[in-house]
């Protein structure tokens, strides 16, 4: 239950499959060919204020559930809402263009998402002038001024290129340019994994502090979840397409219920976890494109039972708030109903 107010972001059981590459020839008379089920019935709520991390290893479908919530896709069910509004149902450039400037992206490559031929200045000032947010040239720069202040660059950074500045600074502009929409909800997919690791925690540090002074929420994508620890109200573990395990971070750094978790949080050297051993997690990833039966991650799993192999688990939801996938979790729990 919500209440009345809307949470700011309600991703709802997304799906979204990708045909694969069009060398495969599709037999006559089949309606689809093999695809990739890249996002597999993906439910989350974030609230205003609020960071969400989502965390798994690569191919899960991180990416592909940002670029669902940003509307760069498409999904093939389920929907995305902003502030209560369906966002999937919205078409054409008048019904899509408000919820751009509320729902803004920062890239993995601060490289490749700056044009090179562009100053700082008119890059940040882009979104300012494509979205009519100030009345005058003055106003204009004001703002771009107030954006570099913000993000910790200099005003005199406005008359520079981006090859001018290092990879960490790049990601302070592109910071800046996605705040400058004045944005209620930010996606940050992979920032800092371009970064000198001594420039990550710098990245964090400011998106975490922006997203508590401005109430953004933040849906922030890693592959490593000792990188969310510190900027993560909320945490998802994603596993081959699926939400497995959903919850407080401070929950579920303390008490990791699915297998997946905790071997995650087994593989991360530094994190005081009750002194549990530090055994990679061994085993590849199923392809996506025929994900096994049961549940997706029982070739890996060292708890696996016969009816992992057979039945998909259900989402549960445990006395401390946490949802997990996991048929041993339920048991332990003595339900294996959803919630
Ligand atoms: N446009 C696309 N066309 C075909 N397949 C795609 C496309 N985008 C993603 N995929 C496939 O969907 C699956 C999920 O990809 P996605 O990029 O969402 O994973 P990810 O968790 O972001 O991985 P990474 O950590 O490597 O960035 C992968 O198997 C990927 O190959
Ligand atoms: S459902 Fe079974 S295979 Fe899947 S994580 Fe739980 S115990 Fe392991
Ligand atoms: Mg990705």
């Amino acid at each position: 239950m919500n209440g009345p107010t809307k949470p700011l972001l309600q991703v709802h059981d997304l799906y979204k499959a990708f045909p694969l590459s069009s060398g495969i020839s599709l037999m006559p008379g089949r309606a689809k060919g093999p695809t990739v089920k890249a996002v597999n019935g993906v439910s989350f709520e974030v609230d205003r204020g609020q960071a969400l991390s989502l965390v798994g290893e690569s191919g899960c479908g991180k990416s592909t559930v940002a670029k669902l919530v940003t509307g760069l896709h498409r999904p093939d069910a389920g929907y995305v809402s902003i502030n209560g509004t369906n966002v999937t149902e919205l078409s054409g450039r008048r019904q899509l263009r408000p919820f751009g400037r509320r729902l803004q992206m920062v890239f993995q490559d601060p490289f490749a998402s700056l044009n090179p031929r562009w100053r700082v200045g008119e890059i940040i000032a882009e979104p300012i002038h494509a979205f009519s947010l100030a009345a005058s040239r003055a106003d204009v720069s004001r703002r771009v001024e107030e954006l570099l202040i913000q993000v910790g660059l200099s005003t005199a950074d406005a008359g520079k290129y981006p090859h001018e500045f290092s990879g960490g600074q790049r990601q302070r502009i592109s910071i800046a340019r996605a705040l400058a929409s004045e944005p209620e909800f930010l996606v940050c997919d992979e920032p800092t994994s371009a970064l000198d690791v001594s420039v990550q925690a710098q990245i964090l540090n400011l998106l975490k502090d922006l997203q508590d002074r401005l109430g953004l929420g933040l849906l922030f994508i890693s592959h490593n979840l000792a990188v969310v620890y510190h900027v993560s109200d909320l945490i998802g573990i994603m596993y081959l397409g699926r939400l497995v395990e959903f919850g407080r971070a401070d929950e579920i750094f303390a008490q990791p219920q699915h297998p997946y978790t905790r071997l995650l949080l087994d593989t991360i050297p530094d994190l005081e976890m009750r002194g549990r051993s530090r055994a990679p997690i061994s085993g590849e990833v199923p392809n996506p494109i025929s994900p096994p039966d049961g549940c997706v991650f029982n070739p890996r799993c060292p708890l696996a039972r016969d009816v992992c192999r057979t039945e998909l688990p259900p989402m549960v939801t445990m006395p401390s708030g946490t949802s997990t996938a996991c048929h041993a979790v339920a048991n332990r729990w003595g339900t294996s109903e959803a919630h």
